[in-house]
């Protein structure tokens, strides 16, 4: 029979007294002489179950001994108010349904990483992982809604693709019937396309990085949130992130209040987020600062994990750093005549840095044509039935039928959900992360 009642509906005074049942995993289980305690756990919460030896059937009674943990049943029994139970409450158990007992469950919960890579369709059940889970469901919804609100269409870009859209270094290359194809690293070409008709969009895809570096912060695959606006200059996609992101985190901290506190993360933090303005500033000035502070690093070079670390950890809300010289970034950012596009990425504060790159495109053909050539992109070729096209004259084409400006950006879902909830590794964002080591399994 389908499940209608979660634990969560139980632990309620009105219920108190009368006979419940609920389906469930054994969580904890103990005995002491004549009772068995069985913490149980739902999707929802946990509840103690208490089976006492002289109010049972014995056959009751040797079911509840048989049990190990993670062991599938129900429970029905009486509801009690109990202080001392873990969530308040307790089910004085008459009768079980077994659906398995289960076998000696295989994590106990001081393994090393190698064990639970091995043991992760099983590790994942865990309640600090499904309260992670729950976090990036709230912020992934309430960040979609702001768009959905505010007038944009979600749109489906394809996976498999012929061109880059960032550094071809970090492509993944696909067998696509004999021809060479790639996984997608962004959406963002493909949303310039859609923004002729729909002008606001947005999309949420898998996106594929190649990455040599292993980081806390790096996945070969991520889910990405995208978004791309007509007429958007700098200065108004700057604004829309940080409404937007503002308005995601305050739902989610009012929804998953009981998760993000289980994962220890300061909530009174995480509300100075929302009530005070975010940062900005230049590339040039975060240089500056970092140089200040005895940093190795000269105008020019690419800000990397430890020095982002080092610009945001003595900071409380995120900080936008702009206009990066033309070389360090993607050939479509808008150039501005001193060497500087167009471009922010947004540093996540207490160290955790980049969680978004983006910027105002590049939408005058003959400049973009020219970026496209001193990129070297313009030697990449597909074909079409017998026809070999330019890899990026589609990309070009764009700029030649009414042509307009345009910005966006991309964020990676992980990495803000990784500084939302705290966490010390990315690869506690994701049930089955893509890392260099175990990668395919499960
Ligand atoms: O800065 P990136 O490479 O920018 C783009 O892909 C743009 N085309 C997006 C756009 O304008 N539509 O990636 C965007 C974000 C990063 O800020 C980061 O949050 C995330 O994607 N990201 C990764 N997340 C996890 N693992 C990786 N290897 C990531 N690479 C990028
Ligand atoms: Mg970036």
């Amino acid at each position: 029979m389908m499940k209608t009642i979660f634990i969560n509906d139980l632990l309620k005074d009105e219920l108190v007294g009368k006979e419940v049942s609920v389906k469930g995993w054994v969580y904890r289980k103990r005995e002491f002489k004549d009772k068995i305690f069985i913490v149980l756990r739902d999707s929802t919460n946990i509840i103690q179950a208490i089976v006492r030896k002289e109010d049972v059937p014995r056959e009751v009674w040797e079911k509840a001994l048989e049990f190990q943990i993670e062991g599938s049943l129900e429970v029905k029994g009486i509801l009690k108010k109990d202080p001392r139970a873990p969530t308040g409450y307790e089910i004085a158990v008459k009768d079980i349904v077994v659906y398995d007992y289960g076998q000696p469950f295989p994590i106990k919960g001081d393994e090393d990483i190698d064990t639970i890579q091995k043991l992760r369709h099983l590790w994942i059940r865990n309640r600090r992982f499904t309260a992670t889970m729950k976090i990036k469901h709230s912020l992934l919804k309430h960040l979609r809604n702001w768009f959905i609100d505010g007038g944009w269409w979600e749109i489906h870009p394809p996976i498999l693709v012929g061109n880059a859209a960032e550094e071809t270094t970090t492509l993944f290359e696909v067998n696509y019937f004999g021809k060479k194809a790639y996984l997608s690293q962004s959406a963002q070409l493909y949303l310039e396309a859609l923004i002729y008709s729909l002008e606001k969009v947005f999309s949420l895809t898998p996106s594929f990085r190649a990455e040599k570096s292993r980081t806390r912060r790096h996945l070969h695959e991520y889910w990405h949130f995208e978004i791309e606006a007509a007429w958007y200059h700098l200065e108004d996609l700057i604004k829309v992130t940080e409404e937007s992101l503002k308005y995601a985190i305050e739902k989610t901290i009012e929804e998953r209040k009981i998760e993000l506190n289980m994962l220890g993360r300061d909530i009174s933090y995480l509300k100075k987020v929302i009530e005070e303005p975010w940062i900005s500033m230049k590339y040039k000035e975060a240089i500056d600062i970092l140089q200040s502070k005895g940093v190795n690093i000269e105008y020019g070079q690419d800000l990397g994990a430890d020095e982002e670390r080092e610009l945001t950890k003595d900071f409380e809300v995120p900080i936008f750093i702009t206009y990066y010289p033309r070389e360090m970034k993607a050939f479509y950012m808008y150039e501005i005549g001193d060497g500087t596009v167009k471009n922010f990425d947004l540093l996540a504060p207490e160290g955790y840095g980049e969680i978004i790159g983006g910027s105002e495109r590049e939408w005058r053909y003959n400049i973009l044509k020219k970026k496209i050539e001193e990129w070297g992109l313009n030697k990449l070729k597909v074909i079409i039935g017998d026809m070999e096209v330019g890899a990026y004259d589609w990309y070009l084409d764009l700029r030649k039928y009414g042509s307009i400006p345009h910005s966006g950006w991309g964020l990676g879902l992980e990495r803000l959900l990784m500084w939302v909830a705290k966490l010390g590794h990315i690869r506690d964002t994701l049930p089955f992360p893509r890392l260099r080591e175990g990668w395919l399994y499960p």
